[in-house]
């Protein structure tokens, strides 16, 4: 069966646990893996701005011995110039895989259906699943097994890193808590989805509207722009709506003593976190930022691997 990282819980929590491993495994050694040996190619698309997400995948898709192969979006005119489906068909004659950033869920849903080959979502409106699994590394790194750990995402939740911590998060077998305000909390659906997954895990999933509640004993506090990508004309409503929700200093001194603070860039300091927090002792966002590699090389290196066993 051909396998893609759509949402986050596309991997069962044990797949997760293995693509971690997996992830520290090629952190350690990063030429060990070579599935894309030959060089194969592998199709970029970004629909919306990219610093991270663009050269990690480069940097890690020639590590694995591929071909990084920008699309350029506006060029291709994928749902405009020609459909979705179509697109899929042209792209998986000529790739190993396709990573797509873009706008709509069900777009990457399509591109999935029709490629023939794997397909990474590599940010939607809806979910990013490659972050949290750089930012679940990261976490393994500084605080070791992730079961039982509690995550406080603070901020605007029902943004795409909102509703991938939940099924992410849930997944690790963590305690994730999101505190949104009215209006910024993920949909039901969402929070059923996690807490259907938690059964299994042992985590579970909780909206706690207080930040100070939600923050309080936090192994981890997670945050994130008040303002996605797609959002900006909603800046000022956004901006005083989220005012309560800053990682401050003052908030971060509930969480645990040893807790580790998350971001997963770009950061606005003064808004949704404090200089004081990113760049504090606290603060692991680089190394979060450098995770996006390994974490998305081991991504791939499972999809493919997954793919080619289900064909044969
Ligand atoms: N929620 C943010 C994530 C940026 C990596 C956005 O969608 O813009």
């Amino acid at each position: 069966m051909m396998r893609h990282f759509l949402r986050d819980d596309d991997l069962s929590p044990a797949e997760q646990a293995h693509v971690l491993d997996l992830a520290a495994k090629l952190k350690a050694a990063p030429f060990d893996a070579r599935p894309l040996a030959g060089p194969q190619s592998v199709a970029m698309i970004f629909d919306k701005p990219t610093l991270r997400t663009q050269t990690s995948f480069a940097a890690g898709i020639a590590e694995l011995g591929g071909n990084p192969m920008l699309v350029e979006g506006k060029l291709a005119g994928i749902g405009i110039r020609e459909s979705v489906e179509d697109v899929a068909r042209v792209l998986g004659r000529q790739v190993a895989v396709i990573v797509w950033r873009t706008f709509f869920q069900a777009d990457l849903d399509q591109m999935a259906a029709h490629a023939g080959v794997p397909v990474v979502n590599a940010l939607t409106d809806d979910f990013h699943p490659c972050q949290v699994i750089a930012d679940l590394l990261t976490i393994r790194e500084h605080k070791g097994d992730l079961s039982g750990l509690t995550v406080a995402f603070v901020g605007d939740g029902a943004c795409n890193m909102g509703n991938s911590w939940l099924l992410g998060g849930t997944t690790a077998g963590m305690h994730v808590r999101i505190s949104a305000p009215h209006g910024y909390v993920p949909g039901e659906e969402m929070f059923a989805r996690a807490r259907e997954i938690a059964v299994g895990t042992g985590g579970s999933a909780q909206a706690v509207p207080d930040p100070v509640e939600a923050v309080t004993g936090a192994d981890v506090v997670v945050t994130d722009t008040w303002i996605s990508m797609g959002k900006e004309s909603e800046q000022a409503a956004r901006v005083a709506v989220f005012a309560p929700y800053t990682l401050s200093t003052e908030l971060m001194a509930v969480a645990s003593p040893d807790a580790i603070a998350l971001h997963c860039l770009p950061a606005y300091r003064g808004m949704e976190i404090a200089a004081e927090v990113l760049d504090g002792p606290q603060s692991v966002v680089w190394d979060e930022a450098e995770n996006r590699r390994h974490a998305q090389k081991a991504v791939l290196a499972f999809l493919l691997e997954a793919s080619h066993e289900g064909a044969s």
